[in-house]
C-alpha cells in the first residue's frame, strides 16, 4: 500500500505524531469534579453549534484514553500532542485544584511512558473555566496572572514527564472566533474587543513562560500559531496590499510581539485600536525565549478585494470544511517566516489535517483523499527543510473524529473513524497509510545508517 520509494526521507530524529484538544475529546463535562469551561456554556446555548451538540460525551476519551494510547502505539508513532482541560485540574481557573483532575492526566502519561511515546502538552485549547469567564475572562488582565499560575501547577507536576509544553493553542481563534465574530465560545462580536483578548492572551503567554522557567521546567517551551501565507488573488495594487495587511494583522499581529517585541506597524494603521491598553512592561514580558514554535497550517489565505470576492481555483481540491488543500502554502509560509524571524526556534508542524466526509462500510474507510492529503503535505514540509527551515516534528490532526467546534460532529478529521452511537474505534485506510509511511522511515534509516557510518 506504501509508496515509500517516492516519498521523501525525514531524519531518522524527526517526530511523527497525532494531536487531539480536551473538549473535542473526553466528554466526562462533569465527571470527578471538572468545573465548567466556555465550551459547555457556549455548546449549551441553542443555535451556537451547527448539528446542536455537545462535548458532554464527544469521545469519551475519559475514560477510553487506555485504548485510545494503544491505537497510537499500534501505529508506531512515539509522540502525542494533547491539552489539559484547566476547569477539570483547577474548576474555577483560580482557587482550589483537583486532584481528581490531575489523576486523570498522571494515568494519561502512564500509558504514554508504558509505550513509549512522548508527551507533548498544550495548556490552553480554548477551554477557559467559566469562572474566570464570570470574571471578565481574556479581557481581564488578571486572567493572565491566573493563567501563569496554572501553567507552573502544571510544569511542577509533570514538566519533568513532558517532551513539550505550549502556552496556547491558536490565540488568533480564541481572538477572532470567540471575540470577533462570535463563531466560537465566548461568543462576542465585538472586533475593537478581539484585540484587547489577543494582547492578554499573548501577555500570558509570556508570564507562563517565565513561571515555567522559574521553577526550571526541563520540557520544551513554546507556543502553538495557525499561520497562513496570504497571496493576493491578482497582481493589482489593491489586492497586493489587502494580502500584506491580511499577513500583517494574523500571522505577524502574534510573531512581531513575541520575537521583535512590538505590534506590526502594517496592522496596527488600519485597526479599532480604541480599546487597546498596553502596559509598559508589557513587551518585555511578552518577548520571552521559545524552545520550539508549533505551526498549524491548513490552507492558504486567498486575498481578493473584488466585491463577491475572487475564490481560489483549487487545483488539488477542498476538503469536507471548504479549505482550499494548498501544500505549497506550507513551504512558502515556513520560508517566509524563516527569512523575517532571525531568532526562530525549531518549528514544530503540531496541526495540519484534512476534513473528508468518510463513510464506514464493510468495517472499512476508504479515505483516498486524506492519504494523497498527507502525501503532499509531507512532500511540502521535506521542501522546506530542504531549504534550510529547522522543522523537527509534524503532529497529524486528529488522531480521531471528534468535537469540531462549531461544526460538531459533521467534521471527520481522524485517521480512526468514530461511531459515536456505540464509542467504536475503526482505523482509516489513511491510519495503516501513515503507519506504513512512518514505519518505512525507520527502516531505511535501519538500512542506510551501516552503510553511512
Ligand atoms: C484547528 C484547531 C483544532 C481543530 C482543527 C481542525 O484550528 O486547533 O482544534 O479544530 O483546527
Amino acid at each position: 500500500m506504501t509508496n515509500s520509494s517516492t516519498m521523501p526521507e525525514f531524519s531518522p530524529a524527526f517526530t511523527w505524531g497525532v494531536a487531539t484538544s480536551a473538549y473535542q475529546i473526553e466528554g466526562a463535562a462533569a465527571t470527578d469534579g471538572r468545573g465548567p469551561s466556555i465550551w459547555d456554556t457556549f455548546t449549551h446555548t441553542p443555535g451556537t453549534i451547527i448539528d446542536g451538540s455537545t462535548g458532554d460525551v464527544a469521545c469519551d476519551h475519559y475514560h477510553r484514553y487506555a485504548e485510545d494510547v494503544g491505537i497510537i502505539a499500534g501505529l508506531g508513532l512515539k509522540a502525542y500532542r494533547f491539552s489539559v482541560s484547566w476547569s477539570r485540574v483547577q474548576p474555577l481557573g483560580y482557587g482550589d485544584w483537583n486532584e481528581k483532575g490531575f489523576e486523570f492526566y498522571s494515568r494519561l502519561l502512564d500509558k504514554l511512558e508504558e509505550r513509549g511515546i512522548a508527551a507533548h502538552l498544550t495548556l490552553y485549547h480554548w477551554d477557559l473555566p467559566q469562572g474566570l469567564q464570570d470574571l471578565g475572562g481574556w479581557l481581564n488582565r488578571d486572567t493572565c496572572v491566573r493563567f501563569a499560575e496554572y501553567a507552573a501547577e502544571i510544569a511542577r507536576r509533570f514538566g519533568h514527564r513532558l517532551a513539550s509544553i505550549a502556552t496556547h493553542n491558536e490565540p488568533w481563534c480564541t481572538a477572532n472566533l470567540g471575540y470577533g465574530n462570535a463563531q466560537f465560545a465566548p461568543g462576542v462580536a465585538d472586533t475593537a474587543l478581539s484585540i484587547q483578548v489577543s494582547h492578554h492572551l499573548l501577555l500570558s503567554h509570556g508570564l507562563a513562560l517565565q513561571a515555567m522557567r522559574a521553577i526550571n521546567c526541563p520540557a520544551k517551551l513554546g507556543i502553538v500559531l495557525n499561520q497562513w501565507p496570504a497571496m493576493p488573488a491578482t497582481d493589482s495594487a489593491a489586492d497586493i496590499a489587502q494580502a500584506e495587511w491580511e499577513y500583517a494583522r494574523s500571522v505577524q499581529w502574534f510573531m512581531d510581539p513575541i520575537f521583535k517585541g512590538s505590534y506590526p506597524q502594517k496592522a496596527l494603521d488600519r485597526m479599532d485600536m480604541s480599546k487597546f491598553h498596553v502596559h509598559a512592561e508589557d513587551m518585555d514580558n511578552i518577548r520571552q525565549p521559545l524552545d520550539f514554535l508549533g505551526v498549524n497550517y491548513y490552507f492558504r489565505a486567498f486575498v481578493s478585494t473584488d466585491n463577491p470576492p475572487k475564490q481560489p481555483e483549487g487545483k488539488l481540491g477542498f476538503s469536507d470544511m471548504g479549505w482550499e488543500v494548498y501544500p505549497s502554502g506550507m513551504t512558502d509560509l515556513l520560508l517566509k517566516l524563516r527569512a523575517e524571524y532571525p531568532t526562530l526556534p525549531p518549528i514544530y508542524i503540531t496541526e495540519n489535517g484534512m476534513a473528508v466526509a468518510d463513510k464506514l462500510e464493510d468495517g472499512k474507510v476508504h479515505d483516498e483523499q486524506r492519504i494523497k492529503y498527507l502525501q503532499l503535505h509531507f512532500q511540502a514540509m521535506h521542501d522546506a527543510i530542504a531549504a534550510g527551515v529547522d522543522v523537527q516534528a509534524y503532529f497529524y490532526w486528529s488522531l480521531l473524529d471528534n468535537f469540531e467546534w462549531n461544526s460538531g460532529y459533521a467534521k471527520r478529521f481522524g485517521l480512526v473513524y468514530l461511531d459515536y452511537a456505540t464509542q467504536q474505534r475503526t482505523l482509516k485506510d489513511s491510519a495503516y497509510w501513515y503507519r506504513d509511511f512512518v514505519r518505512a522511515q525507520l527502516q531505511e534509516q535501519l538500512v542506510q545508517t551501516p552503510a553511512a557510518a
